[in-house]
């Protein structure tokens, strides 16, 4: 089974916990769109839930498939997020987001769940978090002075500490408006204490570590596939 295989089986999976009525937060990237996809199916064959996308993308995917959308403005509770990871600590369910550049959002619908179920291929799982560089959103307003804090903070020199860019070199933009420094930092030892470093940071707007917040992980490998709940 290829990788994208093993994601569309996570997704598929994540199904069994959606009943209809559900109020739900619809992740970004790949694993999460094979799920808005299989959404879609089950929405056609009658299931009734709303959806609360966190990014443009996933809204675009989730109307053109027909799934009744709606924000956090008017429906500031969910049931329930399905999200994908960007790395997936065994020990906790702490998760590395942000590598499709929707950490922000994603954090905010994840926070306004009752329960954020996380779905990924193997190749997530990890005994500590930090091989993934962390993304950092920042506002564009004093990018530098920014950049330094965060490499105080982070212990990184300006290598390990990459801005995000597009595909013609310009400074990849977040819906929100904001920029990405993605962090190098290898091994990250303390997540809970680099996340309060790095939120008091001024020009910090958000950063990928989603702590506590994932209760249910949904991990399909080459020889099928496991849940894991901490
Ligand atoms: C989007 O900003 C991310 O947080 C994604 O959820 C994460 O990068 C996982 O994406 P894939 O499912 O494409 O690996």
């Amino acid at each position: 089974m290829d990788i994208e295989a093993q994601k569309r089986l996570a997704a598929a999976r994540a199904l069994d916990w959606v009943k209809s009525g559900m109020r739900l937060g619809l992740g970004t990237g790949s694993t999460a769109r094979h799920f808005v996809d299989l959404l879609g199916e089950k929405v056609r064959g009658g299931l009734d839930v709303v959806g609360v996308p966190t990014s443009e993308a996933t809204r675009a995917q989730a109307e053109a498939l027909n799934i009744r959308l709606s924000t956090l403005d008017e429906t500031p509770e969910l049931d329930l997020t399905i999200d994908g990871a960007d790395e997936i600590a065994a020990s906790d369910l702490s998760l590395i987001k942000g590598g499709g550049g929707a950490l922000l959002r994603e954090k905010i619908v994840a926070s306004s769940s009752a329960r954020m179920l996380v779905i990924a291929d193997e190749s997530k799982w990890v005994p500590t978090l930090g091989r993934f560089p962390l993304p950092i959103e920042v506002v564009p307003f004093g990018y530098q002075a920014t950049h330094r804090a965060v490499s105080r903070v982070t212990g990184q020199a300006d290598g390990s500490l990459a801005l995000r860019r597009d595909k013609s070199g310009h400074p990849f933009v977040t819906d929100g408006g904001h920029w990405i420094i993605d962090a190098a930092m290898g091994h990250i030892s303390d997540p809970k204490q680099l996340a309060d470093r790095l939120v008091a940071i001024p020009g910090v707007v958000e950063h990928g570590l989603f702590i506590g917040m994932a209760k249910i992980a949904i991990l399909a490998g080459a020889d099928g596939i496991r849940v894991v709940e901490r």
